[in-house]
C-alpha cells in the first residue's frame, strides 16, 4: 500500500481509518473521499468530493493520485436498509461494483468490509464457522454476501487483489454510526455520560459480536499487508474480539458509574435482525492465515470509552 484511496471516508470507520492510515503511510499518500467535504480529514491530507456511484469521477480520482489500494467503505447499515431496501441495494452494490471495476482497470488492491450481518438462515449461532450457511434475511446482509461472492469472483476471474473481513458491531468515540443494529453499544456510553440513563432497543440476552475501533483499524492494515501466499480465504474473514448481550455492557458501565440505569424499549425490526445474527464468531481462519489477534475486551474498552466521552462532554463537544 503506497497510494491509498478511502471511499466513504466520512463515516464511522472511514473517519478513523483515514487518520490511522495517514499515521502509517504518510498524510499525502492517503486520499480521503466522500460525498461531502469533511473538514477534519481535509485539513490533514488530500480530500476529494466524490460520489462512488459516479464511475467516471471515481476513475478520475484514482488516476489523478496514481492509487494502488482502495478501501470501499460506502454502505447503508442494516436497520436503515430495512426502511429502504432498494436504496440500500443501489448504494451498497453500486459502490461495490464500481470499486471492483476500477480496481480491475487500474490494478488496485481492494478492501470492502463484510459483516456479521452476512449470516442468516440455519447456521451455528455459537462459534459460527468461517464457511457455513449464509442466507441473510436483511437487504444489508444480502448485499454483504453478494459483495463477498463478487469480490472472490473478481479475484479468481481477473486476479484483482480483493480482501475483506466480516466486522462485528464497531464501537468508537469519534464518529457515530447510523442506522445499524449494533449502534446501541455505542449509544449506551454517550447516554451514560450525558444523561446517566439509557433505553436499550435490543432485548436482554441477545448476544452479538462487537469490536473496539483500534482493533478494527489494525485488522484492515494487517489483512491488506498479509502475504497473499498464506491466504486460503479472501472474501471474507470472520474476526472477533468480544461478544456480549445488553445486560453485560450495562453491568460494565454501571461498575464504573454506579448511578447509571438502563431500561428496555425493544425495537422489533432490530430485534429480528439481531436474532438472525451470530452470538459469537469463530475467527480461527483469520488467526491462522494472517495472524489476527484482538487487543481490547469489554472491560478495557469500557474504561477507554467512558474516559474519552467524559472528556469530550466536559469540553462541551458533545
Ligand atoms: N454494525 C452493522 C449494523 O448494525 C453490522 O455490520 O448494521
Amino acid at each position: 500500500m503506497k497510494k491509498i484511496l478511502i471511499v466513504g471516508a466520512g463515516g464511522q470507520i472511514g473517519s478513523e481509518l483515514t487518520v490511522y492510515l495517514r499515521s502509517i503511510y504518510g498524510n499525502n499518500n492517503v486520499v480521503a473521499s466522500d460525498m461531502r467535504v469533511n473538514p477534519m480529514l481535509a485539513e490533514t491530507g488530500p480530500f476529494e468530493e466524490l460520489n462512488a456511484l459516479d464511475i467516471p469521477a471515481y476513475a478520475a480520482v484514482v488516476a489523478k493520485y496514481n492509487i494502488d489500494t482502495i478501501f470501499n467503505l460506502v454502505a447503508l447499515l442494516s436497520a436503515t436498509g430495512e426502511r429502504n431496501p432498494k436504496m440500500a441495494w443501489d448504494i451498497n452494490i453500486g459502490a461495490l461494483v464500481n470499486s471492483l471495476e476500477i480496481a480491475r482497470r487500474f490494478n488496485c488492491a481492494l478492501f470492502t468490509p463484510s459483516s456479521i450481518g452476512a449470516f442468516g438462515g440455519d447456521y451455528p449461532k455459537d462459534n459460527t464457522p468461517q464457511d457455513t450457511v449464509m442466507r441473510p434475511t436483511t437487504v444489508y446482509g444480502v448485499c454483504k454476501v453478494t459483495g463477498e461472492m463478487l469480490s472472490d469472483y473478481y479475484f479468481t476471474r481477473f486476479g484483482v487483489d480483493t480482501r475483506s473481513v466480516r466486522f462485528p458491531g464497531i464501537i468508537s468515540n469519534v464518529t457515530l454510526p447510523g442506522g445499524g443494529t449494533t449502534d446501541y453499544a455505542v449509544e449506551i456510553y454517550y447516554e451514560a455520560i450525558k444523561a446517566g440513563k439509557f433505553t436499550c432497543p435490543i432485548p436482554e440476552g441477545c448476544k452479538m459480536d462487537m469490536m473496539y475501533m483500534p482493533d478494527a483499524l489494525r485488522a484492515c492494515v494487517q489483512l491488506m499487508e498479509a502475504d497473499p501466499a498464506k491466504l486460503v480465504h479472501r472474501n471474507s474473514f470472520n474476526i472477533a474480539a468480544m461478544s456480549f448481550a445488553p445486560e453485560e455492557i450495562y453491568a460494565a458501565v454501571k461498575k464504573r458509574l454506579p448511578d447509571f440505569s438502563m431500561t428496555y424499549d425493544v425495537d422489533p425490526v432490530k430485534e429480528a435482525i439481531a436474532n438472525s445474527w451470530p452470538n459469537k464468531l469463530d475467527d480461527s481462519c483469520a488467526r491462522n492465515e494472517w495472524g489476527w489477534k484482538p487487543e481490547w475486551d469489554l472491560e478495557t474498552m469500557t474504561d477507554d470509552m467512558l474516559k474519552i466521552i467524559a472528556e469530550k462532554h466536559a469540553k462541551g463537544l458533545i
